[in-house]
């Protein structure tokens, strides 16, 4: 459909005449003497109404059916609209449907997930999944741009890189260790970095999480970067900022750009957009809780020098700012053990990016590079040091300072769609309880 729709576009009236066009009905409008079928193929967000006269089809079209249309002749109305006239024996049915369960528009995200064989077939979820591939390929083609280059690091793994205990653990007689699902590539991509200079990967992470909210899932994708030579926050705080604010520009550029959002949408996404464009607040952990402590707001978290901050604290930070705040230089023992100390030896060289609504996209830090105090943070917290060897002994063969980042794709797909909750900002969500598909 996309070819004949662009084809149709510079004829400038002339019919594009075809032998036939397949698709999916997507609506239908019967009037007195005629039936609107609307069908797409996927190519394009841009539907054929099919003018259906009246006459004796062989079958009744309905929403979810495949159909073939034979010799169409194609036509852009003054409306935009493309359209085929067609005589009821020239409609012929594919894939008939018995009880097709989605209402294009009225059925309700928490209804649709519960569908998940199904729900794609919607304009929301379907546009939903093309905007991510967008945003994904945007992502990576900036990287690509600054010559890094993309790796593929395991799936399966013997270490927690975070240290937080979130992990699912493979019971299987395989191996001899214990195994378990990623929940963050870093140390592999820190060790690939030291042979290639500047690495990525976009890949799932795994944590067993057990909150139940709009930005918590199971399985989620993550985009980390490592750089080597690197030992200040701001470049790595520059290159995603540099790296979000392009996406924003490539999708700005898009064609058809507002049929990608739902009709009726009620989320202004260009002021919204408009806003990322702007400059972002940085602001180190400790102005932030002055600025939190300070502002006479009674949080339901207590918040004091020390504590991580809280997704309250951060909503309200990032409403104060008016957009999205990088808080910088969090207290080590909030942090996981492999940042880079800093010169006050309580906080560590590190960001959280927070956007509104949702709180924290991206999360990254220098790295701690030397080894004796690597070695000590990672005794202060009694982590298992032998599994952790051949990570500290990295710094023993040629190290450089060097740092990256973490960008949670499903929460950066999420806020820049206008999408309230995660999980349908991948195709098939895992949360804790139940699978479904
Ligand atoms: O802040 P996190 O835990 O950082 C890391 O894992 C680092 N090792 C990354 C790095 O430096 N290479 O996670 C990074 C981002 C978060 O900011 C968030 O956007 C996303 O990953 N994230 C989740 N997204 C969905 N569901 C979850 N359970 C998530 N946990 C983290
Ligand atoms: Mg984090």
């Amino acid at each position: 459909l996309k070819r004949v729709f662009e084809t149709a576009r510079t004829n400038g009236g002339t019919p594009v005449k075809i032998d036939q066009v397949s698709g999916w009905v997507k609506n239908v409008r019967p009037l007195k003497t005629i039936t609107f079928v609307e069908i797409q193929d996927g190519t394009t967000l841009q539907d054929l109404t099919v003018v259906l006269k009246q006459g004796a089809p062989s079958f009744k079209p309905s929403l979810g059916q495949s159909v073939t249309v034979l010799h169409p002749e194609i036509v852009q109305r003054k409306n935009q609209q493309f359209e085929t006239l067609c005589m009821p024996e020239n409609l012929k049915l594919i894939g008939p449907t018995v009880e097709y369960p989605v209402q294009n528009k009225q059925t309700s995200l928490p209804t649709l997930r519960k569908l998940p064989e199904f729900k794609h077939r919607t304009t929301y979820l379907s546009n939903l999944l093309r905007f991510r591939h967008k945003v994904e390929s945007q992502l990576t083609k900036t990287l690509d741009g600054l010559d890094f280059t993309m790796v593929r690091p395991p799936i399966l793994t013997s270490i927690d890189c975070e240290g937080a205990g979130e992990m699912f653990n493979l019971k299987q007689d395989h191996w001899d260790e214990i195994v378990n699902l990623t929940v963050s590539s870093q140390l592999h991509l820190e060790v690939l970095m030291m042979g290639l200079g500047r690495v990525y990967c976009l890949q799932p992470c795994f944590r067993a999480e057990k909150s139940d909210t709009n930005r918590h899932l199971c399985e989620f994708w993550m985009l980390e970067v490592e750089a080597s030579f690197v030992d200040k926050n701001e470049s790595l705080m520059d290159l995603v900022e540099l790296m979000v604010k392009s996406v924003v520009l490539s999708l700005s550029e898009t064609k058809d750009l507002p049929k990608y959002f739902p009709v009726g949408c009620n989320i202004d996404i260009t002021s919204r957009w408009a806003k990322l464009l702007q400059d972002w607040k940085r602001i180190t952990y400790t102005d932030a809780v002055e600025a939190l402590l300070s502002s006479g707001v009674k949080f339901e978290h207590d918040l004091a020098w020390g504590k991580d901050l809280n997704s309250e604290h951060e909503r309200w930070l990032c409403d104060h700012f008016g957009g999205p705040v990088f808080v910088t230089n969090y207290p080590r023992d909030c942090k996981a053990f492999y940042m880079k100390l800093r010169p006050d030896g309580t906080t560590v060289e590190c960001f959280d990016l927070l956007f509104p609504e949702i709180g924290e996209i991206v999360g990254g830090s220098v790295r701690e590079d030397d080894y004796d105090t690597l070695k000590q943070e990672i005794e202060r917290r009694d982590m298992a040091s032998n599994q952790l060897d051949w990570y500290l002994n990295l710094r023993k063969e040629g190290t450089v300072p060097h740092g990256g980042f973490g960008i949670g794709i499903e929460r950066l797909v999420s806020y820049l769609y206008g999408n309230p909750n995660i999980r349908d900002s991948i195709p098939f969500h895992r949360t804790a309880g139940q699978i479904d598909l």
